[in-house]
């Protein structure tokens, strides 16, 4: 990507999120490299990676199993399918899918149909499935509706604004349109003579968008740096944002996570400085193409200085209780939240497994202070607890540190929430290669993490200075693949401080490396992909991992094809491909019907370069959408 000739308009969220990613504040360029070289040398002179050869090596059978796990019967089976570039969806023999909604579909009959020439007004985006559906999960009435709820991430502004000659918003009306086609989409499914559709009208059908009214909650609440001028409280909020993975809780909400909510923000002089609590947020004096800023003051930060701060968090839905008001629950931490994993610890403390997506940054666990109740009113458990950042030694070993005022310095927990990134650099977390999504195991106490893909990796520190050096977890400098790491609860229990740590699949390219980049064992030229981004566990233990990768299929990603799907054996660590996407698509987001007869599978920003027709065929706009799959014997998957 080269910087001077890009159109703003032509740009992915990674390709935006490289751009805008702040430079480093002081760092010894010098030393950094000095100790990323004899680490290298070291590595390469010790069978394969050094303290990490272990941890590979030793790797699928490590971590040791329970009976649960022995049991493991997996998917169903199905012959893995070839990578493919074709504009379309392709899955396993015996197996079919259907579009359930896709982006503009309306959710209410006074709603329009979506207009392939237009492309909708701020009114009819309002009433109608949001843009790049990413995490979603379903939920069920007791009188057997299936709800789903699913996050809009952003908008494709070269799709959305197509009617438009700069490809970008330029009235109040388009910023309205960008605003609703972000947020989270609520509403009810049925399956019509075996069809999945949108039940128009249905009591719980719900768009939460950038200016929906929700109230902070947790440690932060109510903070001085929380408030504006809109609300001196600090304790309401407007509007969810850049939502990406997504959480389901054992109570039944859904988890909203706010990830590159930076972008939105500008400031209206493009040479102001940028703060360092900013900067390390990738928040500077000018947005990625959305400009919101220019009609609407509070994403303007000379303006309303604070309003950064409101964003950034996790969000609980009630999906069930449409007149609800979602909780920012800025316990869980303020980051580019991937998604929330949440799980039990022995006893009953709720623990939720948290990444922050950017290049450096961190993985995070907030285990409860009140213990779920299974039969109670779980409504402020997510309010208050403790959170933890990953340390991971090379041996296979690692620690929760926990981030309190006592390890990062910082004067309360309200600051630790809202400036967690600065909180975990102090407290001395392990730098990460962007995580994305984690998934526990529901056999064993044990969850996984997605490490997409890191191009600094041993060149160059976070954005908090941080050393990136190699390290066990994140081998290689320079990773353009990125791996799946996965960790062992001590005791068997997600509440202990330590675990033990071991690589499930270092990710590469066979046909074109060999050494580190060929990737781990299990990485065939049969099953490569790039960049693992999604993964989320089935009901019987089967891992489904998406990508979100490079789709060029040539040079160091020949023969990969399109994004992906596929589905992990935790056990055996085979790995099988079982669903290609459509051209420049990414695929995100995974849940089932209540029979897991059928699988919901999110595909995002098909054509994202202009170059799809899916799903409408020629002639229209490529639109985000969510499929149904099912096998055609219509036994369970999953
Ligand atoms: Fe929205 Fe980190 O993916
Ligand atoms: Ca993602
Ligand atoms: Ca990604």
């Amino acid at each position: 990507m080269k910087k001077n000739n890009t159109k703003i308009h032509n740009l992915s969220i990674d390709e935006y999120d490289e751009i805008n990613n702040p430079p480093p504040a002081i760092v010894d360029f010098d030393n950094i490299l000095q100790k990323a070289m004899t680490r290298r040398s070291f590595m390469k002179n010790s069978a394969m990676f050094g303290a990490s050869a272990f941890v590979l090596g030793s790797g699928l059978n490590m971590l040791s199993s329970t009976d649960a796990e022995a049991a493991f019967s997996g998917l169903v089976d199905f012959k893995p399918i070839k990578a493919d570039t074709n504009d379309d969806i392709t899955v396993p023999n015996g197996y079919s899918w259907e579009i359930v909604a896709k982006w503009g579909d309306p959710l209410f009959t006074k709603g329009k149909w979506f207009d392939h020439y237009t492309r909708g007004t701020g009114e009819t985006q309002e009433l109608a499935f949001g843009d790049n559906n990413d995490g979603m999960d379903t939920f069920y009435t007791k009188d057997g509706k299936t709800i789903i709820a699913v996050n809009n991430e952003y908008v494709n502004r070269s799709i959305i604004y197509d009617n438009r000659g700069t490809k970008l918003p330029e009235t109040a009306d388009d910023v309205r349109k960008g605003k609703a086609g972000h947020g989270v989409s609520i509403f009810e499914i049925s399956n019509v003579n075996g069809k999945w559709e949108i039940v128009k009208d249905s009591k719980y059908n719900r768009r939460i968008t950038a200016d929906s009214r929700m109230e902070i909650t947790g440690p932060a609440r109510g903070h001085n740096l929380l408030k504006t001028i809109s609300d001196p409280t600090g304790t309401l909020s407007l509007g969810t944002w850049n939502n990406c993975g997504n959480g389901k809780t054992p109570w039944g909400t859904y988890l909203a996570c706010e990830e590159n909510f930076n972008g939105y923000f500008s400031n209206t002089d493009p040479n102001a400085d940028v703060p360092p609590e900013f900067k390390r947020y990738g928040i500077s004096t000018k947005d990625w193409g959305y400009a919101w800023g220019k009609f609407d003051d509070r994403f303007s930060w000379d303006l309303e200085p604070n309003e950064p701060n409101r964003a950034g968090y996790v969000v609980e839905i009630d999906p069930l209780n449409p007149s609800s008001t979602p909780k920012k629950r800025t316990a869980l931490g303020r980051f580019k939240h991937e998604n929330a994993e949440v799980t039990l610890g022995k006893n009953n403390e709720v623990v939720v497994y948290l990444g922050d997506d950017e290049r450096g940054e961190y993985l995070y666990k907030f285990i409860s202070s009140r213990k779920y109740n299974k039969n109670g009113d779980n409504s402020k458990v997510l309010e208050d607890g403790d959170l933890f950042v990953a340390k991971f030694d090379d041996n296979g070993k690692g620690k929760w540190l926990p981030l309190t005022p006592e390890t990062t310095g910082m004067k309360s927990k309200a600051e630790i929430a809202i400036h967690t990134r600065m909180a975990a650099s102090a407290a001395g977390g392990t730098t990460m290669d962007r995580p994305e999504w984690v998934a526990a195991n529901p056999l064993k106490a044990e969850a996984y993490v997605a490490l997409t893909n890191n191009k600094n990796r041993g060149k160059k520190p976070n954005a908090g200075g941080d050393d990136t050096s190699v390290n066990g977890p994140n081998p290689r400098t320079n990773n353009q693949y990125g791996q799946i790491v996965r960790w062992s609860a001590e005791r068997g229990d997600h509440a202990s401080s330590n675990f033990k740590w071991d690589i499930f699949a270092l990710v590469g390219n066979p046909a074109v490396h060999k050494g580190p980049n060929a990737g781990s064992k299990n990485i065939t030229k049969d099953n490569m992909f790039n960049a693992p981004d999604g993964i989320k566990f089935d009901s019987k233990g089967g891992l489904w991992i998406q990508t979100d990768g490079k789709y060029s299929n040539s040079g160091d990603f020949a023969g990969m094809g399109n994004n992906q799907m596929l589905y992990g054996d935790p056990k055996t660590g085979e790995i099988k491909r079982f669903l290609v996407g459509p051209n420049e698509a990414e695929v995100t987001g995974l849940t089932w019907s209540k029979d897991y007869k059928t699988m919901f599978v999110g595909i995002q920003h098909p054509g994202e370069k202009g170059n799809s027709i899916w799903p409408d065929g020629p002639g229209t706009a490529p639109r985000s959408s969510i499929i149904a799959i099912r096998k055609n014997d219509g036994s369970r998957i999953g």
